[in-house]
């Protein structure tokens, strides 16, 4: 008896790092996914892919469990089995797209309590979501509980009914957040729950659909973003991605922190981030006119700024180089000190070639895909909190 979810990475086309800093971005659903499996076992101990769960290695994981799947509250132990096609930790997304994924399976494993209005609404007693101000998805523990809106008429959602992709987003963003030491945009989160194109800003945005609004509390300023769904880019089915890895590992963490010490040294500095954002918004109108040439360009013109903030290398340049003349743009993607660049192209398999001559490894993917979804539920759920 499993449950199992899958969720895509995502490729961010304009904005890393600046987004941390409020400035505007867009990142894309990549086709390649991570598949969540969970089963409940006897005994005190997780499994993961068989072993015992360390929880140290595995601080995504951990803080979920203590947010969706508490112990003292009678959970059972579970099994967990994550396979994909997502490199890890290469700026893809693998960490966000696991987190989405296990908040999904997670919470088809445990349902959701709700009740309803006189008009019939369905109202969360239990679960995060944009819409509910008094949960706080950013504690360390459980606190998602509205205990006092529980009543007879409860009714127990579950399955794909139960799961939300904004309540995974959110977690999965409060996940991420506490891994890279409390600097962590929603981009990455929301864009592998959401699936799509996601276009995060410091205001809403027209021509695209509005999701919701994100804060979190970062040194002694409150980050706002307003995230859009772009939603398909006229002329997307003739464009590819083809992503090419350095095989250079650098954790997001390190980069994030090294781009706020340097603005913390040097304040001047966030003129650069600013510019960023100027870019990154030339690039959104480009994509809502569906004009890849001139996103394209952007991309390209990011990655000079990229590398002026110090979060490109050598590795990473000589990718961005072996992929431009057959491409509409390069640049590195995510939080960059190695892991991977992105070139937006006509010609993938030309592109692709000229990448791995370089020394890089490549995927190509389509322009957009689908987030988070229940690839298999179960009937009922395998514990519920309030019994
Ligand atoms: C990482 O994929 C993107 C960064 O902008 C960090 C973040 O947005 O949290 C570098």
């Amino acid at each position: 008896m499993n449950i199992e979810t899958s969720a895509p990475g995502k490729c961010i086309l304009f904005g890393e790092h600046a987004v941390v800093f409020g400035q505007p971005a867009v990142a894309v659903a990549i086709e390649q996914r991570i598949h969540v499996s969970i089963s409940p076992i006897e005994g005190e101990y997780w499994k993961l892919e068989g072993g015992r769960f360390d929880s140290k290695k595995h601080p995504h994981l951990n803080m979920l469990r203590k947010q969706l799947w508490p112990k003292a509250k009678g959970a059972p132990a579970l099994s967990i089995e994550i396979k994909g096609d997502i490199p890890r930790a290469s700026g893809l997304g693998s960490s966000a797209a696991l987190s989405v994924a296990a908040a999904a399976a997670l919470r088809a494993a445990r349902g959701r309590w709700c009740t309803q209005s006189e008009q019939g609404d369905i109202i969360w007693t239990e679960g995060y979501s944009s819409l509910i101000p008094d949960t706080d998805a950013y504690a360390p523990e459980e606190s998602g509980q509205r205990a006092h809106l529980f009543d007879s008429s409860s009714l127990h959602l579950t399955g794909v009914e139960a799961v939300n992709a904004d309540e995974c987003a959110l977690i999965g963003h409060a996940v991420e957040a506490a891994a890279q030491g409390g600097r962590a945009s929603p981009m990455d989160a929301s864009t592998c729950a959401h699936g799509g194109v996601v276009l995060l800003s410091d205001t809403i945005e027209e021509g695209s659909k509005y999701l919701y609004q994100r804060q979190l509390r970062m040194d002694d300023e409150t980050r706002t973003w307003e995230l859009h769904d772009v939603g398909t880019p006229e002329g997307a089915a003739e464009v590819y991605l083809v992503i090419g890895n350095t095989g250079v590992y650098a954790p997001t963490s390190e980069q994030v922190a090294k781009v706020a010490k340097a603005i913390q040294k040097e304040p001047e500095r966030m003129r650069e981030i600013e510019t960023i954002g100027i870019i990154a918004r030339r690039g959104i109108e480009a994509l809502n006119k569906g004009d890849f040439d001139a996103v394209g360009r952007a991309m390209t013109e990011n990655q000079v700024m990229l590398r002026g903030l110090g979060v490109s290398c050598p590795e990473l340049d000589t990718l961005v180089r072996a992929a431009a003349p057959s491409s509409l743009g390069a640049k590195l993607t995510g939080a960059g000190g190695g892991g991977c660049m992105v070139a937006l192209t006509r010609q993938p398999e030309i592109t692709l070639e000229a990448i791995k001559a370089a020394g890089g490894t490549a995927l190509i993917s389509s322009f957009g895909n689908v987030g988070m979804r229940l690839e298999k539920g179960i009937e009922g759920t395998f514990w519920n909190p309030l019994t």
